[in-house]
């Protein structure tokens, strides 16, 4: 059964619910690879053996929301607010562009206050300006209205990241407090369409409370949505939140199922939407060392290097064990470097790497 959904793969048909389903329900170690072994080829006919690089820039801590999963949520008082200030930000983003990522991602906190908006957009104004509009920069900043999302693009950002966390209305509920609201988020991702921006998105895996039918419906959504990239990662507990607080640390076992079930997500996501651009999670490599090499190797094609100032970096941790807060900039760049050419594959420097979808996108109107 599985062996005929694969073959249907290579001869590039289009799968069932019913057939995605199965993907996901694999557990058999030899049908596992064979999965990621299909995903990879999918991933190699659509959009190429390169990584891109996106450096990100963890900029602020501050944030309006309370979900009950991150570890910067706005009641957590175990952790001190930072907020990098424009030429900390500008720094880095242009540490980005010298270093040939082709690409930045500047995310922080929500906020919508208008000191905050006008930084932004300054913040991505003097960035063009001073890498001669070659830096690509793509914003993860949360709701915002349509105003600051066509703000934010005319200053010269092209891509936005605002992951749905779940499509399941029930999940939704229980992952966040009431005044959180699936739809809003949905409209968001509409006003972004809207305002001309490649949109990305992604959900978390192996949520307390998930069931593979959620994980269906979010690829479907995903693929419905028609969006550019997509960032998902495996839940991790943050031990000072609601949720986490009720989950001791996983243990080796729980690791691995998390781990697994990331990646089983990435395999089936590039085999089912098969020309967008895919981020391998930094929370892949808090699992398992290797986690963000093997998202490459199971179809994802885009890496977020951090260039984060180290003395923030332990600041930003949305949930425990997150790598590379002892590193710098250039470690996690010679690491990765290492990483990525380890599994044969080549980095894309000094591209932005837009996913071949959206191009289709834009031609067909
Ligand atoms: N585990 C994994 N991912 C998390 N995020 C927030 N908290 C956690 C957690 N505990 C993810 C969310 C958010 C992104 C920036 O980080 O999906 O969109
Ligand atoms: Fe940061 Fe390896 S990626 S140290």
């Amino acid at each position: 059964m599985i062996k005929q959904i694969l073959e249907k793969v290579d001869q590039s048909a289009e799968l069932t619910p019913d057939e995605i389903r199965a993907l996901l329900g694999i557990s058999d170690p030899e049908e596992l690879q064979a999965l990621y072994d299909c995903a990879y080829r999918v991933k190699e006919r659509e959009v190429g053996k390169v990584a891109y690089f996106r450096g990100i820039i963890e900029c602020s801590n501050i944030c309006v929301k309370d979900c009950y999963y991150c570890g910067i949520r706005k009641s957590n008082q175990n952790v001190e607010r930072f907020q990098m200030d424009e030429e900390e930000i500008i720094r880095e983003a242009l540490w980005s562009y010298e270093n040939e990522y082709g690409s930045a991602v500047i995310q922080a906190g929500e906020r919508k206050d208008p000191a905050f908006i006008d930084m932004i957009e300054r913040v991505v104004k003097t960035v063009k300006e001073k890498t001669n509009g070659k830096l690509g920069i793509t914003l993860s900043l949360g709701e915002q209205t349509e105003e600051t999302y066509r703000r934010w693009r005319e200053a010269g950002a092209h891509r936005y990241l605002l992951r749905i966390e779940t499509t399941s209305p029930e999940l939704y509920a229980k992952l966040h407090p009431e005044d959180h609201d699936l739809e809003e988020r949905k409209h968001c991702l509409a006003l972004l369409k809207k305002t001309g921006w490649q949109v990305g998105t992604g959900v978390m895996m192996g949520l307390p409370g998930q069931t593979s039918e959620d994980l269906v419906n979010d690829i479907l959504f995903m693929k419905e949505f028609d969006v550019d990239m997509i960032g998902m990662g495996p839940y991790i507990p943050h031990r000072d939140t609601p949720m986490g607080k009720e989950i001791p640390p996983y243990t080796d076992e729980q690791k691995q199922t998390a781990l697994t079930l990331g990646l089983k997500m990435i395999a089936v996501t590039r085999i089912v939407l098969k020309d967008i651009n895919i981020a391998a999670a930094t929370a892949l490599q808090a699992l398992e060392h290797t986690g963000r090499e093997m998202g490459l190797k199971c179809g994802a094609n885009v890496i977020m290097p951090n260039v984060t100032e180290t003395e923030f970096r332990p600041s930003y941790t949305l949930y425990d064990n997150k790598p590379c807060t002892d590193e710098n900039s250039s470690m996690c760049r010679g690491c990765l470097t290492a990483r990525i050419t380890g599994i044969g594959e080549t980095i894309g420097f000094n591209e932005w790497g837009d996913s071949p979808h959206y191009a289709k996108r834009n031609a067909h109107g």
